[in-house]
């Protein structure tokens, strides 16, 4: 394809790879609803202040992953790295959480990255994703971690584990991190990014996978949480054991975006290579405020869609009901007219657009994969009969023009 060929990290959506997307979209709608969740399209293209702003300066996807440019007037814009500082704008200006409100909304959508594409990281992705905005209950960090494994669940996915974190607030965190700057300054052996982080964002470093083996005796957030935090967190966590749901603390979990505040999760699964997270999220009770907005709190999250289709079992493809065969023009008319009649009356179907050998023709229909061929030539016509053959079985048998749809229904 020379200079056409589609973009690094880029995918053509089709066939069984879009079936398995557009399932985990109606999936979405079904579980989702039933919590009250609201969907949301806002656009791909924001203003890059918005991104810088929301998610933060110094985090990876701002510093070295965002398509961004300045449009014919040389203002900057970038195609969203991920949905929430979008969905937050589009609440504010559309006043969604106003006067003590929930707003409780999902969106779905392409998402743009420029990482090192391998499986499971692409640079144009997808995202299922969920913002609960207006309330800093625990039930809603426990309602929302539950709705997210219904929805997994629902997709038929198992063996994933949810890993949880609270990250404190403004008023416990700094003291956190004057903890944790102190043990990262004791020793000089940090790999090279983390050198970097430890001055920018020194939270990063406890996820840093190489650095693992330097970290077991990093300060543990647990013990620098205040009372709110502390009690905030337990709750969720006692709401969560008494829906029957199993997690797994884990004290390295920051997060890569800037705006998380207390409750932070993810789910992984052992199961698709290195990028194990198909879904992460957490509290960012300062972010609608930092947007412009009013100061309310939200919690939210996103599965990565590729992700989770390399976990789910592709659909069966919908085979159409009927191809219709016509001999000439003339009853090439007829077959026109059948077919509408059939899709009305809820049948899928397609039909030949010009003669050809029966031989080439009959192949055709093999290959649409369909359930019934019905044949129209000239001689049936004259008598008002087509031909009606079951793929399936084999067996065909002529059938009034008028009584086709009644014979479909038969089978
Ligand atoms: P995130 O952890 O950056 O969070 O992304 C969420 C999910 O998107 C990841 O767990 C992963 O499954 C998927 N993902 C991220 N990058 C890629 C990529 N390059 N290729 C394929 N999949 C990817 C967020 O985006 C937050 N906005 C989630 C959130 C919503 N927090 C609160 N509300």
């Amino acid at each position: 394809m020379g200079n056409f060929a589609r973009l690094k990290g880029f995918t053509d959506l089709y066939g069984a790879d879009l079936a398995v997307f557009t399932q985990m979209e109606s999936t979405a709608r079904l579980v989702f609803g039933k919590y009250c969740y609201q969907e949301i399209r806002p656009p791909i293209l924001e203003s890059t202040a918005l991104f810088q702003r929301g998610i933060g300066e110094e985090t990876d996807v701002v510093q070295k992953e965002m398509f961004s440019f300045t449009d014919r007037k040389g203002r900057p814009l970038t195609m969203r790295p991920e949905a929430t500082a979008g969905v937050l704008r589009a609440a504010i200006e559309l006043g969604l959480a106003r006067d003590g409100q929930i707003a409780r909304l999902f969106t779905t959508g392409p998402m743009f990255r420029y990482e090192r594409p391998q499986k499971g990281r692409q640079r144009q992705f997808h995202q299922i994703n969920c913002e609960c905005l207006g309330t800093a209950s625990p039930y809603a960090d426990a309602e929302i971690i539950v709705m997210l494994l219904q929805y997994l669940q629902a997709l038929g996915l198992k063996e994933l584990s949810l890993k949880l974190n609270s990250l404190g607030c403004k008023k416990c965190r700094p003291g956190y991190l004057a903890a944790l700057k102190e043990f990262l300054a004791s020793r000089s052996d940090w790999c090279a990014d983390c050198q970097r982080r430890i001055q920018t964002n020194p939270l990063r470093v406890l996820d840093c996978k190489q650095c693992q083996p330097l970290l077991a005796n990093a300060p543990d957030m647990k013990d620098h949480l205040c009372e709110e935090c502390r009690e905030h967190f337990q709750k969720v966590l006692a709401l969560l054991d008494e829906s029957g749901i199993s997690w797994t603390p884990d004290t390295h979990l920051v997060r890569g975006l800037d705006y998380y505040t207390r409750t932070a999760f993810e789910v992984v699964s052992g199961n698709i290579g290195a990028q194990t997270a198909v879904a992460g999220g957490g509290r960012y009770d300062g972010l609608p405020a930092q947007l412009g907005g009013p100061d309310i709190p939200g919690i939210g999250f996103a599965c990565g869609m590729e992700r989770l289709a390399l976990l789910m079992e592709t659909p069966g493809a919908k085979l159409p009901d009927f191809y219709i065969v016509s001999m000439d023009e003339t009853a090439r008319n007829t077959a026109f007219l059948l077919a509408e009649k059939l899709r009305k009356a809820g049948y899928t179907g397609e039909m030949n657009y010009q003669s050809a050998s029966m031989k080439s023709m009959m192949r055709q229909v093999s290959r649409s994969g369909t359930r019934f061929c019905i044949v129209i030539g000239p001689d049936e016509l004259a008598r008002g009969m087509v031909t009606v053959k079951n793929m399936e079985t084999g067996a065909q048998k002529p059938v009034e023009m008028e009584r086709v749809v009644e014979e479909l229904a038969t089978v």
